[in-house]
């Protein structure tokens, strides 16, 4: 008989490559501490139902204490056997308890223990996740209120399209990471059910009180279908979709500030800190962190379809399909738990330009103010466009800025026109015009920094 836990009913050792293939204590150890918490839990369990003594509860909580002690201090000695985590922490309890550690399974499943690992994992990053979320909104939230004087070119297309203030345009990416925050506590009502009990696919046939034992663990549901309980990664795949929205966003982002950051934009300078140098040319200053920030948005992706392509086909219950949940949902955890600190001291270092945002704004993108104005005139908005397009169009012709036109040439193209048509080429007044909620204009403005203050108030935990 082999050392395995399943060892009973083979013969000889398995192959070494298939125990390479099949080992998955490389990367599942980082579960270790929700493993030992969710089997200290079981114990108790198995203690109420009457299996353990409570001197054996004792012994295998003080032995899974040391396991913890040696995994959290570096000691814990990974030996050629320990194919994953749960087999590894048995295996070591054995050694520091005897045979009372074989008791620990009992009625229970590497399939169900795994599926609680997981969501106990889970549930701790996902806070810590938030906690670098509302980091980065806070520093947003500063900035926008430190630069509420600043007026950029704001664009569609990427083409410049109408004044907007620097601060609406960082606020609204503290909108879109308000978004993820949310889809993250929604998330956690969703990691809130308890899988262990349900045994490797049927059920356990111990008088095991699930209801206390989610108790213990912090959950407020339990799984109410033991199949569905161990072949369930719902919570991973949506975890990596939140993971890859939110990519996705911190790639607009660097998009942006890759572009604004461009000499030949200039609207920011970043910091030192937060960018690098060519080993060719001396001048070269690069984004490397929204570079880095903007490729890393593949990766969450691909971990995403990565998953719900080895989802999609399993038959119901446990399927070792399933350990490849693992290393995916770990890279994607590492790579935000970096990237969003990293693009928060980016964005908290950049250097803001006036001079260059306001050289950037071209009179041109007051165009759709002329027309606004002459829609106050009574004239009906399509008509308006259209004459403003003769205005753009003369201006074009005569290689002059839309403000260089005097009034008699307006005039010329509609009769509509006065004096105090020539008050639009303001791009300061422009901004204050979008006063209604949601808009440019300071005040709206100062509204939304106030929301999201409240907000960020609100979600402490
Ligand atoms: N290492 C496995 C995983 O990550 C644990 C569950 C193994 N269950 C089994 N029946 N072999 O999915």
């Amino acid at each position: 008989m082999s050392g395995k836990l399943w060892g009973g009913r083979f013969q000889g050792d398995t192959d070494p490559l298939m125990a390479q293939f099949n080992n998955s204590i490389g990367f599942d150890k980082r579960l270790c501490q929700a493993d030992i918490l969710g089997s200290q839990a079981y114990a108790e369990a198995l203690f109420d139902a009457g299996i353990l003594t409570a001197e054996e509860l004792r012994q295998i909580v003080w032995g899974l204490d040391r396991v913890l002690d040696e995994w959290m201090s570096g000691r814990f000695e990974i030996k050629p056997g320990d194919e994953d985590i749960h087999t590894a922490v048995e295996r070591r309890l054995h050694e520091l308890i005897g045979p009372t550690a074989g008791k620990l399974h009992t009625g229970r499943s590497r399939n169900d223990q795994v599926a609680t690992d997981l969501r106990l994992y889970l549930r701790r990053v996902i806070h810590e996740l938030e906690d670098r979320l509302n980091e980065m909104q806070m520093t947003l939230v500063n900035l926008a209120e430190q630069y509420i004087d600043l007026i950029m070119p704001g664009y569609t297309h990427f083409q410049p399209a109408q004044p907007v203030r620097f601060s609406h345009w960082l606020l609204s990416y503290f909108w879109m990471l308000q978004r993820d925050w949310d889809r993250l506590e929604d998330l956690g009502r969703r990691l809130d059910v308890l899988p262990l009990g349900a045994g490797a696919l049927a059920g356990t046939p111990l008088a095991i009180d699930r209801y206390k034992l989610a108790e213990r663990l912090g959950f407020s549901q339990i799984s109410p279908n033991s199949i569905d309980a161990v072949g369930d990664r719902d919570f991973v795949a949506e975890f990596l979709f939140w993971a890859a929205l939110l990519g996705v966003h911190l790639s607009r982002l660097s998009e942006d500030l890759i572009l604004f950051s461009n000499p030949s934009l200039g609207f920011v300078v970043l910091a030192d800190a937060y960018t690098t140098g060519s080993s060719l040319m001396p001048q070269k200053k690069n984004p490397d962190a929204f570079e880095l920030a903007r490729g890393k948005s593949g990766r969450l992706i691909g971990h995403l379809t990565g998953l719900l392509t080895t989802l999609k086909g399993l038959p119901s219950g446990y399927n070792k399909d399933l350990q490849e949940d693992k290393e995916r949902l770990f890279d994607a955890v590492d790579t935000l738990q970096l990237a969003l600190p990293v693009l928060t001291g980016a964005l908290a270092t950049m250097q803001p330009q006036p001079d260059r945002m306001a050289a950037a704004l071209r009179d041109d993108m007051l165009a759709t103010d002329l027309a606004d104005w002459l829609v106050r005139r009574g004239i009906p908005f399509r008509q308006s466009h259209a004459i403003v397009g003769e205005v753009v169009r003369e201006a074009e012709f005569r290689q002059c800025s839309l403000r260089d036109l005097d009034l008699a040439t307006l005039q010329r193209i509609h009769p509509a026109f006065d004096a105090e048509a020539l008050q639009v080429w303001d791009f300061e007044r422009s901004v204050e015009q979008r006063a209604a909620p949601g808009g440019t204009a300071r005040a709206a403005v100062l509204v939304q920094i106030a929301q999201a203050r409240a907000l960020l108030g609100a979600d402490k935990f």
